[in-house]
């Protein structure tokens, strides 16, 4: 397993959409498992696979609190195949957007059906903070971010202050 770095928008390798995966092999097992790794040495709960410039529909979770047993979720082309009409905001922040948070609205409840990482297909009812990061990753998938579902007016101001401090480092690098 490794850690890889994380790419932080703005990065036009971030907005691309992602392809599905033909089949949970070998290869996209230790895609999962470096996934999770890097997730985990970053204290994230959610990673997708375009955020370590791998475009393929994979995506990992872990949204157990710290002092719990980790329950890591590895998921290949996920979809949502049922939303609750309830939506509910939540604040939401991303590894690719360190330091930033604002409120989302998305659907309350959501299931997802995927591959797990033996290849079969498993379905996921998810609520409450589960389910805002499985959508919040899935987005990931199709080139968004969560500042795009926010005012320009914000989003932009957060995205200039993340290739500024992105300047920063990399003249003092
Ligand atoms: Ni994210």
């Amino acid at each position: 397993m490794a850690v890889l770095s994380i790419i932080i928008a703005p990065d036009p390798r971030l907005k691309k959409k992602s392809k599905p995966v033909e089949k949970v092999d070998k290869g996209i097992r230790a895609l999962m498992d470096d996934m999770l790794e890097t997730m985990h040495a970053a204290n994230g709960i959610g990673l997708a696979a375009p955020q370590i410039g791998v475009l393929k529909n994979v995506i990992v979770i872990d949204v157990s609190k710290s002092g719990e047993p980790a329950n890591p979720i590895r998921m290949a082309n996920p979809e949502i195949i049922w939303e609750s009409e309830e939506r509910s905001p939540h604040e939401e922040g991303c590894l690719s957007l360190p330091e930033y948070f604002a409120e989302v609205e998305r659907p309350e409840r959501v299931r997802v059906r995927y591959l797990d990482h033996e290849n079969e297909i498993r379905e996921l009812e998810a609520d409450e903070i589960l389910a805002t990061c499985v959508q919040h990753e899935m987005d990931h998938l199709k080139g968004t971010l969560f500042v795009d579902h926010i005012s320009s007016l914000k989003r932009n101001m957060i995205l200039r202050k993340l290739s500024k401090s992105k300047k920063v480092e990399t003249e003092s690098a």
